[in-house]
């Protein structure tokens, strides 16, 4: 008891200790000033970067020089005031602007070079605004999926269609367990192709629906092909999120079979209700024994 208060204690008073040094970064190199310079010209900047992580960033990180760790050496300026004496990544080309933040993070960003958002000149501060605190990952906008969306205008259509995964458009870190683009995607690049955060597409779909990935007996091969045979992650109007309504979607490769199958007889049983699925419920595979033709 007694010790657990001690620790607590002193835990508090060096939360204390970090939260009261921050800012104190004084110059000694260069034309760096430190941050008290800046203080006089830009008091809103400090106000609102005292309430963001990097303001507490020298304790991390020895490379820390405060506002000069983006912005450069400040001491020209802090004389000129004048904006082309200081850099602002919002105005530098995308690889120098990534470049100031990378000096930092390039840890959590190994495939960040070479990725499709790197090659297509999008840069960190596309999607960060680190003098935001809106939402503890300094986005532009007040929720992830609105940040991507600010570019990705078709995904968002297709996350408004019937069937979707539950896409959150509230902001996103509150804990609520529900999915984001993230849960699929790392816009920061990855090993696989569209950003995927797994190795394979099916393996992301698997770490949600591990139902699909336990072996059978009779599997169908297009399943374990790729979950995209059939389905649109974003979402769509057939229910499931299936690319085409069956019978369709079944005959894009099922062209002939034990059972002719006409779409447009309105009252067959191919075509009702769930058509193909009728006879065939067991579509993912089946670990029945007679689910050769994955119907049990
Ligand atoms: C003596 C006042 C003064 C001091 C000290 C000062 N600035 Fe500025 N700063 C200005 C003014 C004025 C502007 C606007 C310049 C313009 O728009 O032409 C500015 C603009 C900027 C900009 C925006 C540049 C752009 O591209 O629009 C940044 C970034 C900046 N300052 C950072 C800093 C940092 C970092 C420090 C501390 C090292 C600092 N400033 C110290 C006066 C100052
Ligand atoms: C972690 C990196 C980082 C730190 C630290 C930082 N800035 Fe910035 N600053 C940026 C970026 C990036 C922008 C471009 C606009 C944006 O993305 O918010 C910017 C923009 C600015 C601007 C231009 C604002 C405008 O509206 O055009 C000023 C002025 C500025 N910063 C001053 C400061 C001062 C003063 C400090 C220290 C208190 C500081 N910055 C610390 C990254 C940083
Ligand atoms: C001087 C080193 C340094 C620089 C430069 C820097 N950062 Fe950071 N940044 C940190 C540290 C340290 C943290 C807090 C520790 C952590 O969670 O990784 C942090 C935190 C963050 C976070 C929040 C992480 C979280 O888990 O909530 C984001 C987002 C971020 N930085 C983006 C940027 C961007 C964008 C730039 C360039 C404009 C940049 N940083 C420049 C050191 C830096
Ligand atoms: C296409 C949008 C986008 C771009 C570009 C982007 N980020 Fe992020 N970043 C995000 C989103 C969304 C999150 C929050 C989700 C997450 O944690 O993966 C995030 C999280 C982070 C975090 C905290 C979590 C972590 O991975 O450590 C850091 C730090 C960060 N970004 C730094 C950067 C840096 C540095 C760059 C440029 C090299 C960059 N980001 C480019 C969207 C982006
Ligand atoms: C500033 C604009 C911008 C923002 C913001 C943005 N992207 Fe992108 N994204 C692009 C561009 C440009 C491409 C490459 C061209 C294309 O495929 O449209 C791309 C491509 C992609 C791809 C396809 C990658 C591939 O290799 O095929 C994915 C996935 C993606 N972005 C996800 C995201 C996610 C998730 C977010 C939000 C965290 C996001 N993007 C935010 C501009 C952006
Ligand atoms: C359930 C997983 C999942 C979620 C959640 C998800 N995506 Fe995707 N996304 C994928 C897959 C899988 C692909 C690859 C599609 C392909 O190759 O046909 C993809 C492809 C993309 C592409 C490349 C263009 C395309 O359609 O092929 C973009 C851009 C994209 N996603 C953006 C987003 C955005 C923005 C969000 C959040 C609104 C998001 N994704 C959410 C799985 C997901
Ligand atoms: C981060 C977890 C997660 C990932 C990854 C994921 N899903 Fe889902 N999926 C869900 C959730 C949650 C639901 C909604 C379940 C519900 O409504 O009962 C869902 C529902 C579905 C549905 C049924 C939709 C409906 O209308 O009922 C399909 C189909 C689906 N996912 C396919 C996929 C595919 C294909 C992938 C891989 C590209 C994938 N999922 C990746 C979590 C995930
Ligand atoms: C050959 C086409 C096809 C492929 C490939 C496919 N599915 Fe499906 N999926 C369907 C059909 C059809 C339904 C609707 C079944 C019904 O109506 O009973 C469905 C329904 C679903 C559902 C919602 C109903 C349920 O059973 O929970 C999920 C989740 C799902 N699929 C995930 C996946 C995943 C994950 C993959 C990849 C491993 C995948 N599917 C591959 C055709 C397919
Ligand atoms: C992307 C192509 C593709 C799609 C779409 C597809 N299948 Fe298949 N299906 C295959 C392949 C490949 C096989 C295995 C080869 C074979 O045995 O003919 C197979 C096997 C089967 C079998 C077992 C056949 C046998 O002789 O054992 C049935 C039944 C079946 N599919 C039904 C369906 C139904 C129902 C749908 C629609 C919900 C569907 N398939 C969608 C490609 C596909
Ligand atoms: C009324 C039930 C029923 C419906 C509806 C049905 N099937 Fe079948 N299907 C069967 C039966 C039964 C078999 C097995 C025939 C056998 O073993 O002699 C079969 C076999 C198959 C086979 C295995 C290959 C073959 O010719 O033996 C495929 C592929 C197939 N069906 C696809 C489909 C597709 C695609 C649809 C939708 C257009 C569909 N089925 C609708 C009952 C049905």
């Amino acid at each position: 008891m007694m010790v657990t208060k001690i620790l607590q204690c002193l835990f508090g008073s060096i939360v204390l200790l970090l939260v009261s040094t921050s800012f104190s970064y004084a110059a000694d190199e260069g034309d760096f000033v430190g941050d008290k310079k800046c203080r006089g010209c830009h008091k809103p900047m400090i106000v609102d970067i005292a309430k963001n992580l990097h303001s507490q960033a020298g304790h991390w990180n020895a490379e820390y020089k405060g506002c000069e760790s983006c912005h450069g050496p400040g001491g020209t300026h802090a004389k000129s005031e004048s904006a082309a004496d200081i850099l602002n990544p919002a105005t530098m080309d995308s690889e120098a602007a990534s470049g100031q933040c990378l000096s930092c993070h390039e840890d959590s960003n190994r495939h960040w070079v070479g990725s499709s958002h790197e090659a297509m000149d999008v840069s960190c501060v596309s999607c960060h605004s680190v003098h935001n605190n809106d939402n503890d990952k300094m986005l532009v906008e007040s929720t992830e999926a609105e940040t991507c969306y600010g570019c990705h205008a078709e995904q968002r259509v297709f996350t408004l269609k019937r069937s979707s995964h539950p896409i959150s458009d509230i902001a996103r870190f509150d804990n609520s367990g529900e999915m984001n683009c993230t849960s699929c995607h790392n816009p920061h690049g990855s090993q696989s192709e569209s950003l995927i955060s797994a190795n394979t597409v099916n393996d992301k779909c698997y770490e949600c629906h591990q139902e699909m990935k336990a072996p059978v007996l009779w599997e169908h091969s297009a399943v374990k092909e790729s979950c995209l045979n059939c389905h649109n992650p974003h979402g769509s109007n057939h229910e499931n999120m299936l690319t085409a309504k069956e019978p369709r979607l079944c005959q894009q490769c099922h062209e002939q079979g034990r059972h002719q199958t006409i779409a447009g007889e309105e009252n067959s049983f191919f075509v009702t209700n769930r058509s193909c699925s009728n006879c065939h419920a067991q579509i993912h595979g089946s670990n029945h024994p007679g689910g050769v033709k994955l119907k049990r």
